[in-house]
């Protein structure tokens, strides 16, 4: 609790300003006066008070009038109002406006008391859960080590320069890569080497939020905006005010937001869903997304304004298979990670088994492997029986179809065949009916193919 709280007492009648004041004279309280709306205001951007009493009817400017700019400027600053007996419309009126509570007057006095001490006690909970929300902010970023990317590849330590490089602007930044490669990862390593780290850093994955709700998520809504709006809310945009926002799985927009969006990018102001008041953030973005964004655009499902305006800082995350390298130590990571109290050891063929197989979960799947195969293993060597990877993968590369690919779909497959086909016999023995049935292929098929691909011992 604080020592004391500063509370404003707004009336035209220096009578009924008196008579609260002596009131609420108690050394707790420290009560200050204005004698009408727009004093009100002036008074309030000077001063940190903790509480308002607004009187309704004044000259000038009236009650109602001064709440919609006090909740505008102050909406954390809790205002108590006084109607006058019977008008409840006016008091309705003011709840709606974002009044804390309202009193008749005539009004009992420890009905006023209890009413302004139920608003202090708002007031200071409101602000120890933001001062919380900061220090877990702080104590957040503070546990992140930057050194949880692993990786030694040179491809890697490019995405780590980037990092480097465009950590400290405001610039919005677009993560590209495949699913799992650690782009979420790179978000946090961003926003943790940024002048940001300080203010809150807000997650949205657009892929897990319905169509319908999305925009309310992003922009807030105001109370009755629509059916279920039973108070107003804030969205991610203003919670992160002064903060970065990560938008996740960017992608997967609606295109009605995706413009919306644009204009938050170019504008930094949005309303809330029901608002008229526009509202100012200062919001560093972070946007990732594992399709490729530019062929999004091509087939139409992304705004091309849109994409534009966020690949100026692209960040290219390479998926795993590309980076082999990284494999061991990604593992031994892991192993560690996972191993709780043991120190666990991978075997020569573990490791060669993991740098064979394609990845196409890239670390997110190797990091599940490892995690899978530490339960399964009883001493202190991880070995091939631990280590399950999805079977039609195995041993072969798949290779991944790029723009500069110059192969089509059938010679791909021909590739893959004939070297499940070599697998197979050296398996077998280059035993022709051993090998028919390893494949579940006829012998004759197996002949030809075999013919076909020049296939020799
Ligand atoms: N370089 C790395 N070093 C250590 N752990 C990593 C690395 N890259 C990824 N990981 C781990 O792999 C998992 C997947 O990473 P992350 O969630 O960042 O991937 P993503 O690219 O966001 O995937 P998706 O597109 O599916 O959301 C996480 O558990 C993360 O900690
Ligand atoms: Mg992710």
């Amino acid at each position: 609790m604080k020592p004391h709280y500063r509370i404003l007492v707004v009336d035209d009648e220096p009578a009924s300003r008196l008579n609260i004041k002596d009131i609420l004279a108690d050394k707790r309280f420290l009560t200050d006066e204005a004698e009408d709306g727009r004093r009100a205001l002036q008074r309030i951007s000077e001063n940190p008070y903790d509480l308002v009493l607004l009187d309704i009817r004044m000259p000038k400017m009236d009650g109602l009038t001064a709440l919609k700019e006090i909740v505008k400027k102050k909406p954390d600053l809790p205002v108590l109002v006084f109607t006058a007996y019977g008008s409840s419309a006016k008091a309705i009126e003011a709840m709606k406006l974002g009044a804390f509570d309202y009193i008749t007057k005539p009004f009992d006095i420890d009905e006023l008391l209890e009413t302004v001490k139920r608003a202090v006690r708002h007031k200071e909970l409101t602000e120890e859960v933001s001062a919380l929300r900061g220090r877990l902010a702080g104590i957040e970023g503070l546990d992140f080590q930057p050194e949880q990317l692993i990786s030694k590849s040179p491809a890697m330590q490019n995405v780590f320069k980037m990092i480097g490089k465009v950590a400290r602007s405001d610039a919005t930044v677009l993560l590209q890569g495949e699913t799992g490669t650690g782009k979420e990862l790179v978000a946090n390593a961003l926003w943790h080497h940024s002048t940001r780290r300080s203010a809150p850093f807000i997650k949205v994955n657009c892929a897990a939020i319905p169509d319908g709700l999305m925009e309310s998520e992003l922009f807030g809504h105001e109370r009755g905006a629509f059916t279920g709006a039973e108070l107003q809310r804030k969205g991610r945009f203003e919670l992160a005010d002064k903060g970065t926002l990560f938008l996740d799985e960017v992608a997967e927009m609606s295109p009605a937001l995706q413009s919306k969006f644009l204009r938050v990018l170019e504008q930094g102001e949005f309303h809330r869903v029901g608002g008229k008041d526009t509202i100012q953030v200062d919001v560093r973005v972070i946007a990732a997304t594992n399709k490729n964004l530019e062929a999004e655009v091509r087939e139409g499902r992304f705004r091309r304004d849109l994409y534009f305006r966020l690949q100026v800082m692209q960040i290219e995350i390479p998926p795993l298979r590309e980076r082999k390298e990284d494999i061991p130590l990604l593992v031994d990571h892991f192993l560690k990670k996972y191993g709780g109290k043991r120190t666990l050891y991978a075997t020569k063929e573990v490791y060669q088994q993991l740098k064979d197989y394609p990845w196409p979960g890239n670390v997110r799947e190797l990091e599940n492997v490892i995690q899978r195969a530490t339960v399964l293993a009883q001493g202190k060597y991880v070995t091939p029986e631990h280590i399950a990877l999805a079977p039609m993968m195995s041993g072969i590369q798949v290779p991944i179809p790029t723009t500069s690919s110059p192969y089509a779909l059938r010679e791909i497959l021909a590739k893959v065949e004939r070297e499940v086909i070599l697998k197979a016999l050296e398996v077998s023995k280059w035993n022709r009916t051993k090998t028919a049935a390893l494949l579940k292929i006829d012998r004759r098929v197996l002949f030809s193919k075999i013919k076909e691909y020049g296939l020799k011992k």
